[in-house]
């Protein structure tokens, strides 16, 4: 690991291993869907090479987003907490030079937000991604927010991500939605912030979800969906098609446990059909499959994980019957 001091020498002088060449979604729905994965697989090294990603609409206004993005937390955030400015810093520029601009964090993911909105200022890259955070001061038991509480955690986010305004900020885990909502709409009403949403994890708070999503006027939901933990496809993903709200997947991969299940199991070779060459692209291709999804955001501490991730969000999308076998296949395997 390097110190701060050295990084921000090397990142001053040595854009070399940063280069910022032309990058962004270039094609949308089923004209990517149609177009073959890129051939050679994605490098770090070819990291300034921006990958085709599909892109889904935002269903509120139309805005086009590249349907895999980065997670902030877990792995993310413990490498932002070692000060590993260098891989932070690598694995964001592999995010936008990929072709990718969601990056998805929280107030409560410890130093993701600090060291990532400075890595990205420091590398010219902040303007190049769309910022997802997160508020939540209700505490435990999630019931009762002090809203003056919650604006200043707010603020305390755009003092760390060095931003003007954020993209998305989010309710986290269901806290007090009428009042984190409300602190939210203020903000979205002052042009602050562009977009509002709530997530959750937890299938003991999908039914207050649901209610959120049918009384409120919330723009994205982030909820758990992967190829084996699939609940969400029973009420939540139809019910965010029907109010035109948008979804970010979290926890493609369940964390470590898909990781677990699959141990070292070569990929099948049917994934070709549907232009999928390791598991992390198999299961984000399983989950973008769905068309109430807009993005998923699967977390990473490793640029080269990053670029395999969004080479998940380009080529040909499964079938509903490459679907069906990606489900047989997935509970043979042993549980985690
Ligand atoms: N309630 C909420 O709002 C909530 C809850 C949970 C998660 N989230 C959001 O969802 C994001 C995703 O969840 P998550 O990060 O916890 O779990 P995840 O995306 O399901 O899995 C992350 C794990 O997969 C590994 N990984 C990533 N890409 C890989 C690849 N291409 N090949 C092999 N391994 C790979 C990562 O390790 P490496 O670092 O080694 O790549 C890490 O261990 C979070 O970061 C967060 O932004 C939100």
């Amino acid at each position: 690991m390097i110190s701060r001091r050295d990084w921000l020498r090397m990142a001053a002088g040595a854009s070399a291993a940063f280069v910022v060449k032309g990058c962004g979604p270039s094609e949308s729905g089923a004209a990517a869907a149609e177009t073959s994965a890129n051939a050679a697989g994605p490098t770090v090294a070819g990291a300034s090479r921006a990958l085709n990603l599909i892109t889904r609409a935002v269903p509120s206004t139309g805005e086009q987003l590249p349907v895999v993005g980065l997670g902030g937390a877990n792995t993310f955030s413990e490498t932002a907490g070692e000060e590993d400015f260098e891989t932070i810093g690598a694995v964001l520029q592999a995010l936008v030079d990929g072709g990718g601009t969601v990056f998805d964090t929280a107030a409560g993911y410890g130093a993701s937000e600090e060291v990532s909105g400075r890595v990205a200022q420091e590398l010219g890259i902040a303007d190049r991604m769309f910022w997802a955070t997160k508020v939540n001061v209700a505490g435990r038991g999630g019931t009762s927010a002090d809203p003056a509480a919650a604006r200043a955690q707010i603020e305390r986010s755009f003092e760390r991500l060095r931003i003007p305004v954020i993209d998305l900020i989010q309710v986290h885990n269901m806290g007090d939605p009428p009042t984190q909502l409300g602190v939210l709409q203020e903000l979205k009403d002052a042009g602050r912030i562009r977009y509002t949403g709530i997530t959750t994890t937890s299938e003991t708070q999908y039914e207050a979800l649901e209610q959120v999503m049918r009384e409120y006027p919330i723009d994205f939901i982030g909820i758990d969906y992967a190829v084996d933990n699939r609940v969400a496809e029973e009420r939540i993903l139809p019910l965010a098609q029907d109010r035109g709200i948008g979804v970010l997947v979290y926890l493609p991969f369940g964390r470590s446990r898909m990781w677990q299940r699959i141990g070292d199991r070569p990929v099948p070779e049917w994934a070709a059909e549907f232009d999928a060459t390791t598991w992390a692209q198999l299961m984000l291709k399983f989950v973008i499959a769905h068309p109430a999804v807009t993005v998923a955001t699967p977390g990473t501490s490793r640029p080269e994980h990053m670029l395999d991730n969004l080479a998940g969000g380009t080529g040909r999308l499964p079938t509903p019957e490459h679907i069906q076998r990606m489900i047989e296949l997935v509970e043979a395997l042993p549980s985690a």
